[in-house]
């Protein structure tokens, strides 16, 4: 408990307040979840953040409450898989602060079912939203990345992208596409001074991961991975923002595994640190 309040009260400016100032950061998806806490982390380093999410009420709700912490945002409603809406937000971004440098895209849909059976159209929605929405937001910003020192794009993946994820198969070879997507768009746009990055995430409590696992599961999950509990928004959005901003100035095209250890727990049954 007292571990869980020290982490609570550590201070959230941990980029010293100065590293994002001057900078804009379009955050989609934010209208929860870890692009909620990403665009919270941005705004408390100084970053102007255009909120972005397909629930308007509540893109506006998590500008406000940025607004309210004494941030600087701005609020759009905007589904990633439509290019019109995608055009209105970036021109939201220039409109209101006359600049874009930082793109973060944790929009996506979960769609399961086995592959024997699953239907097909989930896979069309999955690939739709969370693979060519991410190509159609990324190229619709790159002109105006070009234009900045600090430009970068991340995305958020999931390790179903690069392990098995039974009754997941949509969800996670959308993800394993997004990889595979986010290394191409480095190296091309390398170039234009544009990183290019990609977050994996393990199991994260948000509301997200309650729509789609049971308590029970979700239980099963946090037993296993080695730190013995689930990551929490915030953790993900201080990885996420690190690797957005000007201290990750030499990484690009790297896919973070964030996930308490998971992606390395092959031969753990269960964590056990006399092991
Ligand atoms: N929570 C986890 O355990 C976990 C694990 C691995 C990966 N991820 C990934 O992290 C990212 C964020 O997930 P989260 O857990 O914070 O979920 P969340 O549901 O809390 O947040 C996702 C947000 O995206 C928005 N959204 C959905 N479709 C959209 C669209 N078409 N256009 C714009 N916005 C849209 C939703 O309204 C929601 O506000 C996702 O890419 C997800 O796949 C999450």
């Amino acid at each position: 408990m007292e571990a869980d309040q020290a982490f609570q009260d550590r201070p959230r400016d941990w980029m010293q307040h100065s590293r994002l100032v001057g900078l804009v950061a379009l955050v989609v998806g934010a209208g929860s979840g870890i692009g909620e806490e990403s665009a919270r982390v941005i705004a408390a380093n100084g970053g102007k953040v255009v909120v972005a999410d397909i629930r308007g009420d509540a893109a506006n709700d998590v500008a406000a409450a940025i607004v309210a912490a004494g941030g600087d945002a701005t609020s759009v409603s905007m589904d990633v898989a439509n290019q019109a809406d995608i055009d209105a937000a970036v021109a939201r971004a220039i409109e209101a602060y006359g600049r874009l440098d930082i793109v973060v895209n944790a929009a996506a849909v979960v769609k399961g079912g086995p592959i024997e059976t699953c239907d097909l159209a989930d896979w069309t929605l999955s690939f739709r939203v969370n693979v060519e929405g991410a190509i159609m937001l990324a190229r619709t910003c790159l002109p105006h990345l070009r234009g900045s020192p600090h430009a970068s794009i991340v995305q958020i993946a999931s390790l179903s992208g690069m392990g098995a994820y039974p009754n997941g198969g949509a969800y996670g070879t959308t993800k394993a596409a997004l990889i595979a997507l986010t290394k191409t768009m480095a190296m091309e746009w390398v170039k234009d001074g544009v990183r290019v990055n990609i977050v994996s995430p393990g199991t994260v409590e948000t509301p997200l991961m309650r729509a789609v696992l049971t308590p029970e599961v979700v239980e099963q999950r946090a037993a296993r991975i080695p730190m013995g509990r689930l990551g929490r928004p915030s953790e993900l959005a201080d990885t996420i923002v690190f690797l957005a901003s000007p201290m990750a100035s030499f990484i690009t095209g790297q896919n973070l595994n964030c996930d308490g250890g998971l992606s390395q727990a092959l031969m753990v049954q269960k964590f056990n640190p006399d092991l």
